[in-house]
């Protein structure tokens, strides 16, 4: 069966002393193994709000989110760990490594508390990808912004999860670094055929993915 990521009527509102905010209203979209997508939107429009709810994070209002048929709000909280570190990969505008642990350690990170496997074979072949095999034994204060998202990527992807979720993943990062991390992005996720979603500001970043959509007050367009 093609995984699939069904997301329908997804609304989010928070609920703040004396009024309650509505983020999101009514998302729905759907997205294959294979497929990508990038979500662009001004600030506050509710970007990471929509990201976390796609990765099992943070329960929506309303509406409901089915990656693989499998509903996380419905799991209890040990099912819900598990699926959260095996099924989906995140990426975010900060590289969020762990300073006291070198690069391979870093992207090993996820596959501590995984299913068995070679984990450390394919973490070294995803560092030869992302190029920086001979930066294995480095800390993240040893690496430039570019090298350290690098470094978040391929500890994203190395359980080889359905859905990869990235959050303004070239936010922090000069051009060159931009197009360096944005084109992995694009190979990785075509090698992998996982379901890939970019949240980003920057337009051509937005471009090279599957679906652009634009989520402005809380809806979500097709651009
Ligand atoms: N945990 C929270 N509690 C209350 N309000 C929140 C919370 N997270 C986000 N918001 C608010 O929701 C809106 C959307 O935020 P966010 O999803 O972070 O937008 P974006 O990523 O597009 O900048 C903002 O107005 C923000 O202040
Ligand atoms: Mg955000």
């Amino acid at each position: 069966m093609t995984n699939t990521l069904e997301v329908r009527n997804v609304s989010k509102a928070y609920q703040m002393p004396g009024e309650r905010l509505r983020v999101l209203s009514e998302v729905s979209f759907c997205l294959n193994a294979g497929n990508s997508a990038s979500i662009v939107g001004p600030s506050g429009s509710g970007k990471s709000s929509l990201l976390y709810i796609l990765g099992a994070l943070e329960p929506p209002t309303s509406g409901t989110v089915l990656l693989g048929g499998r509903n996380p709000y419905e799991m209890d909280e040990r099912t819900l760990a598990a699926f959260r570190n095996e099924k989906i990969g995140f990426v975010f505008q900060d590289h969020h490594l762990l300073p006291q642990c070198t690069v391979l350690e870093n992207v090993l990170v996820p596959t501590l508390v995984s299913r068995p496997g070679d984990w450390q074979t394919r973490a070294i072949e995803l560092l030869e990808q992302v190029g920086l095999k001979n930066r294995t034994h480095h800390r993240p204060h040893e690496l430039s912004g570019g090298e350290k998202q690098r470094v978040a990527l391929a500890r994203a992807l190395v359980l080889k999860p359905e859905l990869v979720l990235c959050d303004e993943p070239t936010g922090n990062l000069d051009h060159e670094s931009t197009e360096r991390v944005s084109a992995l992005l694009h190979e990785l996720h075509g090698q992998q055929k996982n379901i890939l979603i970019v949240v980003t500001h920057n337009p051509d970043v937005a471009a090279r993915f599957g679906s652009q959509y634009r989520l402005i007050e809380g809806r979500l367009q097709l651009e």
